[in-house]
């Protein structure tokens, strides 16, 4: 099958084509992101198939335009589906397939990995001892041991994230709509939204961008939180309402803030904009501030994550070509 890549880094071919060689698709290769651009329209026009990634926009218009031009099949090449508008691709006769599990590990162990550098300062450590400086001036950090952690979603990621802070010695509260039995039997403890919030020393976001999830954390959460509370987002920048984060920030509310995702990161991830002027000034303040880590969408980004990716993309894409039925399909409902 005839397939457009879009945003496709240097790695992306290179596991992809590793994995072609037993499904042969003819992929096309493309670094631009996708929008409602015509001239970007016109590189997707004429596929029957296109292959998307978390940036790429999939909106009524995009999707109506390409359905029109040929597009019926739209394959995510991530877990995520809030760039997709699932009404308009069903309105079209587009179908969406998606990748929902490829290594939760690999996200919830960015998670742990975010918040033992905000918290032990390594990435100070690293930088200092370098240039050496060997103080341990203003590097101390807590014993994550016995803390409270507030696991807000717990699917795939959010399991996987609970049992290392079990692992860890901590007191699990989790929030989801659809408690998991084993978690409890494992030790975790489903609470409402606002004893997660008040409760907690350290919060972990799992769950996905939808209406209901957008700007979770915003004034009124912070509001009952504990002063000093540590927030790590590996989920989608959109749970976070950046201008609330930042007074928190200054406040002193959030002690620790470490975010793999941002809410306008679609014009800034992915990409060296090393000697560019970021005009985001959202992100410029937060990373002014010295308990505020950033890492630009790399929380999936294991070897072993990867080459799942590939994998599972690219049977998605066969058995819709073949006319089964897709394993893997996002539907409305
Ligand atoms: P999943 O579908 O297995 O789990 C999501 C969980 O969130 C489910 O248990 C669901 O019931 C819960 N949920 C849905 N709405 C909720 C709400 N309003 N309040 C509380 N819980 C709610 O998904 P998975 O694989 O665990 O991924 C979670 C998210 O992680 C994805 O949606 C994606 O946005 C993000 N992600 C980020 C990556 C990265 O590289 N930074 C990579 C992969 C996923």
């Amino acid at each position: 099958m005839r397939v457009a890549f879009f945003s496709t880094q240097s790695y992306d071919r290179l596991y992809f084509e590793e994995v072609n060689i037993s499904h042969q698709h003819e992929i096309s290769f493309f670094e631009v992101t996708l929008s409602e651009q015509p001239e970007i329209l016109q590189v997707a026009s004429g596929y029957e198939a296109i292959c998307v990634f978390v940036n790429d926009q999939l909106s009524a218009n995009t999707i109506e335009a390409l359905a029109s031009r040929g597009l019926r099949l739209i394959a995510l090449r991530c877990a995520g589906f809030n760039n997709v508008d699932l009404t308009a691709a069903m309105a079209n006769g587009v179908k969406v397939v998606r990748v929902p599990a490829y290594s939760p590990y690999a996200v919830a162990e960015h998670a742990l990995a975010l918040m033992m550098t905000l918290n032990r300062k390594t990435h100070k450590s690293y930088n200092r001892v370098r240039e050496g400086n060997f103080s341990l001036d203003r590097l101390d950090g807590f014993d994550v041991n016995g803390k409270t952690v507030g696991v807000l979603g717990t699917g795939k990621i959010g399991q996987a994230f609970c049992r290392i802070m079990l692992g860890m010695g901590c007191r699990v509260l989790a929030y989801d709509r659809v408690p998991s039995e084993t978690l409890k039997e494992a030790g975790v403890l489903y609470t409402d939204l606002t004893s997660l919030f008040s409760e907690s020393d350290i919060i972990s976001l799992h769950c996905p961008l939808t209406p209901e999830t957008k700007h979770i954390i915003n004034q009124d959460s912070l509001a009952q939180m504990k002063h000093g509370v540590m927030l790590i987002n590996t989920s989608r920048g959109g749970l976070i309402d950046t201008a609330a984060v930042i007074t928190g920030l200054k406040s002193g509310i959030i002690g620790y803030l470490g975010m793999d995702v941002y809410e306008q990161e679609e014009q800034l991830f992915f990409r060296d904009l090393s000697e560019t002027i970021i005009k985001d000034d959202g992100i410029a303040r937060l990373m002014s501030f010295p308990n505020v880590l950033v890492t630009a969408h790399q929380a999936f980004f294991t070897r072993t994550a990867m080459e799942q990716i590939a994998k599972t993309t690219l049977q998605n894409i066969t058995e819709f070509d073949a006319g089964i039925s897709l394993l893997n399909e996002v539907r409305l409902d």
